[in-house]
C-alpha cells in the first residue's frame, strides 16, 4: 500500500541577482492511498500537480508537510529510500531519455546490476523481460534501431525486470502514434496479468483509463475528486472543468442516449460501430 497523508509540496527557486529564495506550493494537503495491484489514473490539466505527486511517491522529492509511506516505510527516512525506489518505478514520456544502454540487453541489465541482481541470472532475466513486453528484438539490437513504440516497450521491460510493486506511467504514451499507443497499452495490461503490480497511470487520453479502478482528478494542486470512472464519465461538464475530453465514441453514446436511443456507454468503439450498423 502507498499512503499519502496530508502531503503538501513546494518547489524552491532562487532569484540569482537578488539571491532571494522563492517557494511555490504546487501540492496542497493530498491524502490518498493506492492498494497493491490497483489501477489508478491521475488526471487533470497541465500543471495541476500530477507529476509532482509521483515524485513524492518514490522519494525523489519529499513532502514539505505531511508524509508518504510505501509499504509502511516513510519516504523521509533515508535508509528506506533504496527499497522504496525499487518498489516504485516510473516510465516517462520520452523513451530516449530513459535509455542507459547501447543495446536492448545492456539497457535491461543496467537496472538489474544496480539492484545487485545475481550476475549469473541477469541473462535469463533479460530474456524474460523482452518476452514479457513482447519486444520483437533480440538483446544485441542497438537501441537506436528501435521504433518509438519499441523504445517505450524497452523502457517498460527495463523497469518490469526489477519486479516493481507500483509502476507509474507519466504520459508514457504521449510520444507514440495511435497504433503504437494502443499496442503499448495492450502490452502493459498483458504484462500485469503475468506479473501483477499496481499501475498509476497519468494521461490526457481518457480512453486509456476506462478500465481503471479509480480516477483521481487534480485541480490546481488539489486532489479534487476520487472515484470510479463511471462516476465521472457521464459528467462532461466536470471533465471539461478538469481539462479532460471524453473519447468521441463515448460522447456519441451519451448523446444517443439523450435522444432516447438505448446505447450503453460502456461499449468500446468496435461494439458501438456494430450496434449503429445494426440500427441502420
Ligand atoms: N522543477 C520545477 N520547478 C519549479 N516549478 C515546477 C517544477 N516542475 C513543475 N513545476 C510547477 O509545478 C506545478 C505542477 O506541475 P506538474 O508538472 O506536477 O503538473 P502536471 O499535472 O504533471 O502537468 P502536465 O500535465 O503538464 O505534465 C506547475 O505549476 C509547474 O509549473
Ligand atoms: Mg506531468
Amino acid at each position: 500500500m502507498i499512503e499519502i497523508q496530508n502531503a503538501s509540496f513546494s518547489y524552491t527557486e532562487w532569484e540569482d541577482e537578488e539571491d532571494t529564495q522563492y517557494t511555490s506550493r504546487v501540492l496542497h494537503q493530498i491524502t490518498s492511498s493506492i492498494k497493491p495491484n490497483e489501477f489508478v489514473a491521475l488526471l487533470g490539466r497541465n500543471g495541476s500537480g500530477k507529476s509532482s505527486l509521483t515524485r513524492l511517491l518514490n522519494g525523489i522529492e519529499l513532502p514539505s508537510e505531511g508524509s508518504v509511506q510505501v509499504e509502511g516505510r516513510f519516504t523521509h527516512v533515508s535508509q528506506s529510500i533504496p527499497l522504496i525506489r525499487r518498489a516504485v518505478q516510473i516510465v516517462f514520456q520520452n523513451p530516449e531519455n530513459q535509455q542507459v544502454g547501447m543495446t536492448v540487453g545492456e539497457d535491461i541489465a543496467f537496472g538489474l546490476s544496480n539492484i545487485g541482481y545475481p550476475q549469473h541470472q541477469i541473462q535469463e532475466r533479460i530474456a524474460w523481460a523482452i518476452d514479457l513486453v513482447g519486444l520483437d528484438a533480440d538483446e544485441d539490437r542497438p537501441v537506436t534501431h528501435l521504433s518509438g513504440g519499441e523504445q517505450q516497450k524497452l523502457a517498460l521491460a527495463s523497469v518490469l525486470a526489477l519486479s516493481p510493486r507500483y509502476l507509474i506511467l507519466d504520459e508514457a504514451t504521449s510520444m507514440l502514434d495511435p497504433v503504437a499507443r494502443k499496442q503499448f497499452v495492450r502490452t502493459l495490461h498483458e504484462a500485469r496479468k503475468r506479473q501483477p503490480f499496481a499501475l498509476i497511470y497519468i494521461t490526457h487520453h481518457l480512453e486509456e483509463v476506462l478500465e481503471a479502478d479509480r480516477w483521481i482528478l487534480f485541480r490546481n494542486g488539489h486532489l479534487y475528486l476520487d472515484g470510479s470512472p463511471d462516476q465521472f464519465l457521464t459528467n462532461e461538464a466536470l471533465l471539461s472543468e478538469c481539462g479532460l475530453e471524453l473519447p468521441y465514441y463515448h460522447a456519441l453514446a451519451l448523446s444517443l442516449q439523450g435522444k432516447g436511443i438505448p446505447v450503453s456507454t460502456s461499449l468500446g468503439i468496435e461494439e458501438l460501430r456494430e450496434l449503429l450498423c445494426r440500427f441502420n
